[in-house]
């Protein structure tokens, strides 16, 4: 694989959500043993990087976004030696390694947050208040929580996630030192959660200016291992320390702002290296409006330098299979829309054509577990199964995230379908439907035509002709969607309601059947050596 220094600028990064991705001890729970015998089916994958959802000891009120020790493993994922020996062997798979690393809040079995109730004097690390102000928290119900003494905390999140107070410089120092303490164990990045949010004054908790100080000297501390000297952005050759594999140590913000022009000021050369699109991961599958999306991003993107990437799905929102399948194709965050109809064969054939549209475009791309299995969101979950908080805290109302968060299913034709390794395991920590079993990954890659075997060509492919760049539009007719990349490959998605001609030029791929010459609805094609225009004109 490239080992260039900027690989992040093109990179297809593959979202692990640890818990469920594979189960190497047999309990029911994902765990760093599973996620290294399944290297090899990241490699074969082609993809150029992990990201790890936070793996740190945690109560998991929040799925392990409630983290106690920033410093170690959680021991039903496994140890800190193991993480390592996972770092090094990743590594020599070709692949890099990014962790999530959650700055805004902590849990309140941290050693600090017990000191704070232990003691009053010791509470300024985090948002104590004698009176609560009128926030809700995000997760629903009230922000802030009330302690023995009388006192009140503040969460955003729920009230394990006790937030941090950052206009204390001690939070500064313990963060930087987290940084590197995992630097020096060589990962290559992070995914900095709830990135906008960090600081608060008495009536905002989101985007203040403080937060860019931050990431400044995160910044500092990113180059300083990835080997970026001052003045020398794109092609120092200087020491790394932390045995990293090479190439610069990458910061991507978790940063969900409307406004474009406060969204950019993250993506600042000595600020964050990127940001998740979420402008994309919502959008409807409506032409005009991916045509703006893609084009606002470009723009949004280009005068900072910053490669844009490009999201389906996360372990937040509901998977694309379930939602490009229903009448309303937009955002679904919150539950909107759960359990409304989706025929989910639409659903899967759009899903590949947004892959096929999402790889080729300039930047990065990220493919979140299941995503490449075509994996719907599973909306039957019982009730005494759910285990978001989003659920509990909305009364039932939201059914929460957990729906996109079902192991995933490996082989066999009956749960735990492979996800418990080869011997006898508990039942998964979530219920898998048994109309999985067409689903594995073991029955996709026997499918020539499967979703998997789409991906997998996709990011062979994508490697040689694809990433980091510039796009050209080009002619088209209305619900196409047609642009040529530097390397001459042409993209074309056809979200129209009848077949168009393709371009000249040889197919590469395709997302569904292509005949004589004309591309179905909901359908993408990859071609090389197409002329100018699409269409026939
Ligand atoms: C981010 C994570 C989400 C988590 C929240 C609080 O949005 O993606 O899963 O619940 O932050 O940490």
């Amino acid at each position: 694989m490239s080992m260039s220094r900027t690989w992040w600028r093109g990179a297809a990064i593959y979202q692990v959500y640890l818990r469920s991705f594979a189960d190497g001890n047999g309990d029911g729970c994902g765990d760093l043993a599973g996620l290294r015998s399944r290297l090899g089916y990241l490699k074969d994958l082609g993809i150029d990087a992990v990201w790890l959802n936070p793996w740190y000891p945690s109560p998991m009120a929040d799925g392990g976004y409630d983290v106690a020790d920033y410093r170690d493993i959680e021991p039903v994922f496994g140890t800190l030696a193991e993480a390592e020996a996972f770092i090094a062997e990743a590594h020599e798979h070709g692949i890099k390694v990014i962790i999530d690393v959650v700055p805004n809040h902590s849990s309140t079995a941290s050693a600090w947050f017990q000191e704070a109730l232990a003691d009053p004097r010791a509470r300024d690390r985090f948002w104590f208040r004698d009176e609560p102000n009128g926030w809700s928290s995000i997760f629903g119900g009230p922000a802030w929580t009330q302690v023995p003494d009388g006192q009140w905390y503040l969460h955003l999140f729920a009230p394990e996630q006790p937030d941090l107070n950052w206009d204390n410089p001690e939070v500064h120092q313990e963060f930087e030192d987290v940084l590197r303490f995992w630097f020096d164990r060589g990962v290559d990045g992070f995914r900095v959660d709830s990135a906008a949010l960090l600081f608060k004054s008495e009536d905002a908790y989101e985007d203040l200016d403080g937060v860019h100080d931050v990431y400044r000297r995160w910044r500092e501390i990113a180059d300083e291992y990835g080997g970026v000297r001052a003045g020398d952005q794109d092609g120092g050759q200087g020491e790394e320390p932390g045995g990293g594999q090479g190439g610069e140590r990458v910061l991507i913000g978790e940063v969900w702002l409307p406004d474009q022009e406060r969204f950019a000021r993250y993506l600042r050369p000595d600020e964050l290296h990127t940001a998740f699109n979420f402008d994309f991961l919502a959008c409807p599958w409506d032409p005009a409006e991916l045509r703006r999306v893609i084009d606002l991003t470009l723009a949004t993107h280009l005068p900072i330098g910053a490669p844009p990437t490009w999201v389906l799905s996360n372990h937040d929102v509901t998977r694309p299979v379930t939602r490009y399948g229903r009448a309303d194709t937009g955002f679904q965050h919150g539950g909107r829309l759960h359990g409304s109809p989706s025929d989910l064969e639409l659903g899967r054939r759009r899903a590949r054509a947004a892959a096929l549209l999402a790889m080729a475009l300039p930047g990065g791309v990220y493919v979140y577990q299941g995503e490449e299995l075509g994996l719907p969101e599973v909306e039957d979950l019982p009730d005494e199964a759910r285990q978001d908080p989003m659920f509990a805290r909305s009364g039932g109302a939201n059914p929460g995230r957990d729906g996109c968060r079902v192991p995933l299913p490996w082989s066999g034709e009956e749960p735990p379908f492979g996800f418990g390794g080869p011997g006898p395991s508990a039942p998964p920590w979530l219920p898998q439907p048994e109309g999985w079993r067409k689903l594995t990954a073991q029955a996709q890659l026997a499918d020539l035509d499967s979703m998997l075997n789409l991906y997998r060509s996709a990011l062979r492919l994508r490697r040689e002709l694809l990433g980091d760049g510039t796009l050209t539009w080009l002619p088209s007719e209305a619900g196409v969607l047609a642009f040529r990349r530097e390397s001459g490959l042409v993209c074309v998605s056809n979200l129209g309601p009848a077949a168009v001609p393709l371009p000249p030029g040889e197919l590469l791929l395709a997302s569904g059947p292509v005949e004589g010459g004309a591309l179905p609805p909901d359908t993408t094609a990859w071609l090389t050596g197409a002329g100018p225009g699409v269409s026939g004109r």
